[in-house]
């Protein structure tokens, strides 16, 4: 039989903490939605199906995850155990793993659940508890193991007596189970005094009957943090950046100021290149060797520089490409435009890349020097070797090694002050 491997993402509880009009599930993390971050761990894990439990706005959660993943409905919201069993027709003719992850815990990271997925097939247990170990565990089930070490049960803060809240290894609430054997044991468990169903009591069921029960502790323990409330968001921002930041600053790039630098994810950046702070450099792009960026730079999406560029002081850049060498050292905008090699854009230039219903491209050829507070009208071609004059509005292509200029001229009426 097929071995299959299923993601559920559980996104069907309440978030009122967040004071929003929006579940907090669609609230976004350096660019993406919490949920679709847990959907892109699930994707990259190449699961056979992943499915995403919805009940409280699920309209929006649909919206953003449209189809990337399969749904199904919690009508009343009746705990995790209760979740978990709406999805049942799912896995009732499959054997494999399941794996649980959590619509609001956002950064966990794709190797650790890989981990935990590994040590269930290969230790072949019923269920793979993710823990960690928490000098302050409240609020979190405890993990209850016996003499020689072994999980026997999860035991929920309130249901704590005073031995078991000193407990400080917590359950994460992700877990890798294997198939049959949780089809098998979710139907046992029963409700408790709140109406509610756990998942945690599948594991004390699954003990009780005999069955292999591993748990694997989080190196990182910010990997498990929620986002209950705007506090939390803020802060999965952060360690996000920092473990970005961490990345590229170990891989040779010099950040001056990781507190105000923003990179996102899927960026790459050269050796020896230099980000000065209050910096931000959004999604899809590619940064060469030695350059400089910053202060105060924001490159969108889609950019690419060559090695060597600088971008400097107030400019900001968008599905734009710098080749070697070249500068845009202050005050700029380019949007959707290719600069040619040792090309210099004066303080003050802008593309006016928008005509209010479509955006145009501005090619800038090698070795042009673009004079100080000049507007290029796109779509516009300047050559290679060109100058353009200070001050000029650029409406019309500029053929190779020419002077361009356009404005208009300067008149003085002498004496005209003295009157
Ligand atoms: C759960 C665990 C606890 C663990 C903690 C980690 C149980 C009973 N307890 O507690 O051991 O330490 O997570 O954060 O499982 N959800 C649904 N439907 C429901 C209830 C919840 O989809 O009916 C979803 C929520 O949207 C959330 C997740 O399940 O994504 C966890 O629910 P939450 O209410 O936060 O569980 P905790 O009480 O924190
Ligand atoms: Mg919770």
């Amino acid at each position: 039989m097929k071995k299959d491997k299923i993601a559920i993402i559980m996104a069907a509880g309440k978030s009122e903490a967040m004071n929003s009009k929006k579940s907090k599930l669609v609230h976004k993390l350096y660019g993406k939605e919490l949920v679709s971050r847990v959907v892109e761990t699930a994707e990259k894990l190449e699961c056979d199906e992943i499915i995403t439990v919805v009940g409280e706005q699920k309209d929006q959660v649909i919206e953003v995850l449209k189809d990337r993943t399969k749904y199904v409905l919690q009508e009343e919201i009746l705990g995790t155990g209760h979740a978990l069993m709406q999805v049942l027709p799912d896995l009732e003719s499959k054997s494999g793993q399941v794996i649980v992850l959590y619509g609001d815990v956002p950064i966990i990271k794709k190797e650790t659940v890989e981990k935990l997925v590994d040590r269930n097939r290969n230790e072949r247990e019923s269920a793979t508890l993710l823990t960690a170990f928490s000098d302050n565990p409240n609020g979190y089930g405890r993990i209850i193991r016996n003499e020689v070490g072994e999980i026997k049960e999860i035991v929920e803060e309130i249901d704590t007596d005073e031995q078991t809240r000193q407990i400080k290894e917590i359950n994460s609430g992700i877990y890798c189970f294997d198939i049959e054997a949780l089809v098998n044991t979710i139907k046992d468990i029963k409700p408790h005094e709140n109406g509610q169903l756990y998942l945690t009591d599948v594991i004390k069921s699954m003990s009780d009957k005999g069955l292999k029960i591993g748990g694997m502790i989080v190196e990182d323990n910010t990997e498990i943090l929620g986002v209950n409330d705007r506090v939390q968001l803020e802060l999965l921002g952060r360690i996000l950046r920092m473990r970005i930041n961490t990345m590229h600053m170990l891989n040779g790039v010099t950040i001056e100021d990781s507190d105000t630098t923003y990179i996102y994810e899927d960026v790459k950046i050269g050796k020896d290149t230099v980000i000065h702070p209050n910096t931000t450099i959004k999604s899809d792009c590619v940064i060469g060797e030695d350059c400089e960026i910053g202060p105060n730079a924001y490159i969108r999406e889609k950019c690419k520089l060559a090695d060597k560029v600088k971008i400097g002081n107030c400019v900001e850049i968008k599905k734009t490409s710098v080749a070697y060498g070249s500068k845009v050292p202050h005050l700029s905008y380019m949007g959707d435009c290719e600069i040619g090699t040792g090309v210099n854009i004066g303080c003050g230039s802008i593309t006016c890349n928008y005509d209010g219903a479509n955006k145009h491209k501005t090619i800038i050829g090698d070795d042009c020097f673009v004079g100080s507070n000049t507007n290029l009208v796109a779509p516009v071609k300047v050559g290679k070797n060109v100058l353009i004059a200070a001050g000029s509005t650029i409406t019309e292509d500029v053929p190779d090694d020419s002077l361009a200029i356009a404005r208009e001229r300067q008149v003085n009426k002498i004496d005209w002050n003295k009157k």
